[in-house]
């Protein structure tokens, strides 16, 4: 499959030429550089509407003219933003009800970003309006090629505006009913019987923060008020300008909005993408990018996505930013191509000379010039990716998904009970992952309402929620031939965190999985239970379940406590396909081995014969071959036949040598 939205990569970033208004040699400069350096693509307007809108409804948009004409003349397409993440301070100051109030109850006063009521009218209304004057004027802008909602949407106002449209949602979600609802929250507890609607408030901590089908309310309708948010600000857009794509920036694995729930109403998915490098943990790092990578790719459907942000060379925000190696930044940029990116943008193009962003990385640092280390390496990568256009568009075909899903995230977090302190639904994820990713065998990751019928197996860490049918799904995969597996603490609870009755894991899947389980144990820090498995024992941390087969093959075995001798690891036939049931956690090799015999029961294979050591990563897409060097040391692979090297314009075969953040592009 393929899906393009450019003919070639991406290559650009962040770019706010309106902080250097007053000196336009600069602007000049920035074109020059900006070809020196490989740029194609300028993120443009991000913070801009003070600049845009000096007082309400005085507008300045010659300098944005000036702008869009530059990049133009100069081939450098514009991504534009609204500029509705930051707003200017008369905007405030005469409309209050714009600005956020936090969970205390107390009003934010101006300042920062990302400072406003999702639900405000007014700011609706203003945000609507400058939006549509942008695209008013540069719907037919050559240099216009995608719109940039926003940036990085997050957090939550307890306004009252934002209390009144809670209680609307909620009404609605449960039919108008304050029945439905007080049995939905279980509200007999505690004597918390609900008797109007107006008794409902968002959670808070000196309030109503214990009752866990509330707080997934209010996940679900924060979440939603950012999408409304975002749609009331792309209505004009649509209107008018129907053809030009839309995205906005979305963070890693941020938990406020449901991702995989906003991804249907963009037309690409983007992410900006900040690991920590040279730590002492790229082995980890680089696998937990990968991830993250695979899950913005399977958001819609393995379409490829943008890396709208990444820094060229450190960040500011970390306790300490390490400046990481040289061409560490060239091989995560390599990485997010090899994971379905068809971009690679920085967060920034220009240092800025004041502000709380100015120590930042950038392309261009505060000498101004090009003679740095990362401006050469940024143009050298940029030179590079000018050869990987075959890429552009490409889907990877994955057999194998992880289900992590957003809303069984904050179930998750919500419960108390068991381990409260090691809950690690994301890590368990990447955890299952990893086995694959290692042997270069493509995965997916999904929401819980994927479509898990593409894939000859399907892994569920912790799939505590079972949303409305999905015992039945997974009954009808396996049924059907797939292979599932899931671990501890699977099928607890419905879509409003009330327990199944009846055994877990919940209704018929206690016969899918051949078990039962009849209870949870928790270990905390430090203590350790074993469980063998093909003659090899494994520490059981944190959680695990105590289960009976009900004709479940028993595979492993708890070793000690007095559940010692009960199974530990199972194995159903349902149907024509298998269930697997791991009833533990183990921080160490559980995973990688199971997994060799999960790939050969399912017959799922890498992409590629290309096999690989420890550290050096491996995937393929479209054609190509990606082989990347996450190790602290240069590394050599043995090459199955002859390649073209597509950056080195060379033929390679046998064995080849990369280098520490090196990496090799094959065909
Ligand atoms: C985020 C923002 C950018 C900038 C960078 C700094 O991703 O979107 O505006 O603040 O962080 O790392
Ligand atoms: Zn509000």
């Amino acid at each position: 499959m393929e899906k393009k939205f450019f003919d070639f990569i991406i290559h650009g970033g962040d770019y706010n030429p309106d902080q250097w208004i007053k000196t336009p040699e600069i602007w000049d400069e920035d074109m020059r550089l900006m070809k020196l350096a490989h740029i194609n693509s300028a993120s443009i307007g991000i913070f801009s509407w003070s600049m845009l809108e000096p007082e309400e409804g005085v507008y300045n948009f010659e300098w944005l003219d000036k702008l869009m004409d530059m990049l133009h003349e100069n081939g450098i397409s514009a991504i534009l933003a609204t500029p509705s993440g930051a707003r200017p301070a008369w905007l405030a100051q005469k409309y209050p009800e714009v600005l956020r109030v936090a969970e205390n109850g107390i009003r934010n006063e101006y300042g920062v970003r990302h400072n406003h009521c999702l639900t405000s009218p007014v700011y609706r209304e203003k945000v609507r309006n400058i939006n549509r004057l942008l695209a008013e004027r540069y719907k037919n802008h050559p240099a216009l090629k995608m719109w940039h909602i926003s940036n990085e949407y997050s957090g939550e106002c307890h306004c009252e505006l934002c209390q009144q449209a809670f209680r609307d949602w909620v009404k609605e979600y449960y039919h108008n009913s304050l029945d439905e609802l007080n049995d939905k929250w279980w509200n007999g507890f505690w004597s918390h019987i609900i008797t109007d609607w107006s008794q409902i408030n968002s959670p808070k901590r000196r309030g109503e923060n214990h009752v866990s089908a509330m707080e997934l309310c209010w996940n679900r309708f924060v979440s939603e008020s950012h999408i409304s948010f975002y749609e009331n600000e792309i209505a004009p857009l649509r209107e008018i300008t129907p053809d030009i794509p839309i995205t906005t920036n979305f963070m890693r694995m941020h938990k406020e909005i449901n991702y995989q729930d906003f991804a249907k109403h963009l037309d690409l998915i983007s992410w900006d993408n900040y690991p920590f490098w040279d730590k002492g943990y790229n082995r980890d790092e680089a696998a937990e990018t990968a991830f993250v990578h695979d899950v913005f790719r399977s958001m819609k459907d393995g379409q490829p996505f943008f890396m709208m942000e990444s820094t060229p060379s450190n960040a500011n925000w970390h306790e300490v930013n390490k400046i990481p190696k040289p061409r560490r930044q060239a091989l995560a940029a390599i990485q997010a191509i090899a994971h379905g990116a068809d971009s690679v943008q920085y967060f920034q193009w220009r240092k800025s000379r004041g502000g709380h962003e100015k120590f930042h990385g950038a392309v261009v640092d505060h000498c101004g010039h090009e003679n740095t280390r990362v401006f050469r390496e940024i143009s050298r990568l940029g030179a590079e990716l000018e050869k990987l256009g075959d890429v552009v568009g490409k889907y990877s075909n994955a057999k194998v998904a992880i289900v992590y899903d957003w809303e069984n995230g904050w179930a998750i977090d919500h419960f108390c009970g068991y381990n409260n302190v090691e809950r690690n639904y994301v890590k368990e994820c990447i955890k299952w992952y990893r086995p694959f990713r290692d042997k270069g065998i493509c995965v997916d990751v999904i929401s819980a309402d994927g479509d898990f019928s593409k894939y000859n197996l399907v892994i569920a860490p912790f799939l505590y929620m079972l949303k409305d049918g999905l015992d039945k799904k997974i009954e009808r995969y396996v049924e059907n031939g797939g292979k599932f597996v899931a671990t501890y603490l699977t099928g607890i609870v419905d879509k409003d965190d009330l327990c199944y009755l009846g055994g877990f894991p919940a209704n018929n899947l206690k016969n899918v999985f051949g078990i039962w389980c009849e209870e949870t144990d928790s270990l905390p820090k430090g203590m350790k239970n074993k469980a063998s498995y093909a003659g090899k024992d494994y520490d059981v941390v944190h959680v695990c379940d105590v289960i009976h087969s009900n004709g479940a093959e028993i595979l492993g075995k708890y070793k000690e406590d007095f559940y010692a001798g009960m199974p530990a690891v199972t194995e159903n036939s349902f149907g024509k396909g298998k269930a697997y049931y791991v009833a533990f956690r183990n921080d160490d090799d559980f995973a990688a081995d199971f997994c060799k015999k999960l790939i050969d029961e399912a017959g799922v294979d890498s992409d590629t014969e290309i096999s690989v050591p420890q550290d050096v990563f491996v995937r393929k897409r479209g054609d190509c071959v990606f082989i990347m060097n996450f190790a602290d040391c240069e590394k050599s692979v043995m090459l199955d036949k002859e390649y073209a090297d597509l950056i080195n314009g060379l033929t390679v075969s046998g064995e080849v040598t990369i280098p520490e953040c090196g990496y090799l592009v094959i065909k």
